[in-house]
C-alpha cells in the first residue's frame, strides 16, 4: 500500500494505532509503505485500495500474522508490535479476531461446534457459552443452521459463520479481509448491520479492507483511501 492518511499517533482508550508501519517481500516489494491510522474504539474503519496495494498485509501485521519490518503497533497502551524495539507479541496473545478472505472453518465441526471451539479454549462457562452463539447466528441470520457442517452450507453461509465466530469471542479489535464478498445484497447488509451494531454496543474497534469498486456501505465506515 502506498501511503494511508496519518489520522493520529496517540493512542486512547482502546485505540488501535499503527505507526509507520512497512512490510517489504523478497524482491523488493513494498507491500506496506510508511502506513499510519487510526481506528477509535466503538468505530468501523474500511481500508480502501485496488487490489495488491497492500489490505491483507496491513491487517496480517496486525493480527500477528506477519512480521513488519518497520513500525509500531498498539492497541490502547498494550504494545503489539514494535520493530525497532523487537517487541512482536504473538498472535494468540493479541485479543484479536480475523476472518480471512478463505473463511477457515472447522471442516470436521458443527457450525455451533466451530463457534463453541474458541470460547471453550478460554474457558467461558457453558451458560454464557449457549447464549453467546445463539445470539450471534440470530444476528448473522442462521440460528436453524446450528447443527450443520461447513460442507452442507452455501459460501455465503460459511462466510456468515467465519463472521459470528470472529464476533462471538467478543475480541477487542475484529479484524475484517474482505468478509461479506460472497454474500447477496440483502444478505450483506444484514451482515454489515450485524457487525457495525456488535462492534459500537461492545465498543470493539473494526477495521476492514474492501476494493475500491465495492458499493458504498450504509454503515458508513470511516475509510483510509491511499493517497
Ligand atoms: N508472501 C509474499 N511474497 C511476496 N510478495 C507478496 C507476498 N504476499 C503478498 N505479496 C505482494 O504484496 C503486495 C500486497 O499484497 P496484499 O495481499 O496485501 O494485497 P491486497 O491489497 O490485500 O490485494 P487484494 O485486494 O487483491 O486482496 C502485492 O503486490 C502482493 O503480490
Ligand atoms: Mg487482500
Amino acid at each position: 500500500m502506498a501511503d494511508v492518511r496519518p489520522v493520529s499517533s496517540v493512542g486512547a482508550g482502546q485505540d488501535l494505532v499503527v505507526d509507520d508501519l512497512v512490510k517489504v517481500f523478497p524482491g523488493d516489494v513494498y507491500a506496506v509503505n510508511h502506513v499510519s491510522l487510526t481506528v477509535h474504539q466503538g468505530t468501523f474503519t474500511t481500508l480502501l485500495g485496488p487490489s495488491g496495494c497492500g489490505k491483507t498485509t496491513t491487517l496480517n501485521c496486525i493480527a500477528g500474522l506477519e512480521q513488519p519490518d518497520g513500525g509500531r503497533i498498539s492497541v490502547g497502551s498494550a504494545v503489539l508490535t514494535d520493530v525497532a524495539r523487537r517487541i512482536v507479541l504473538p498472535p494468540e496473545r493479541r485479543n484479536l479476531g480475523m476472518v480471512f478472505q478463505s473463511y477457515a472453518l472447522w471442516p470436521h465441526m458443527t457450525v455451533y461446534d466451530n463457534l463453541a471451539f474458541g470460547l471453550k479454549l478460554h474457558k467461558v462457562p457453558g451458560p454464557e457459552i449457549r447464549k453467546r452463539i445463539s445470539e450471534v447466528l440470530e444476528l448473522v441470520g442462521l440460528a436453524n443452521l446450528a447443527q450443520r457442517y461447513p460442507f452442507q452450507l452455501s459460501g455465503g453461509q460459511q462466510q456468515r459463520v467465519a463472521l459470528a465466530r470472529a464476533v462471538v469471542a467478543q475480541p477487542r479489535v475484529l479484524l475484517l479481509d474482505e468478509p461479506l464478498s460472497n454474500l447477496d445484497a440483502k444478505v450483506r447488509e444484514q451482515a454489515r448491520t450485524a457487525t457495525c451494531s456488535s462492534t459500537r454496543r461492545r465498543k470493539r474497534s473494526t477495521s476492514a479492507p474492501r476494493p475500491c469498486s465495492w458499493p458504498a456501505s450504509s454503515a458508513r465506515p470511516r475509510s483510509c483511501l491511499p493517497s
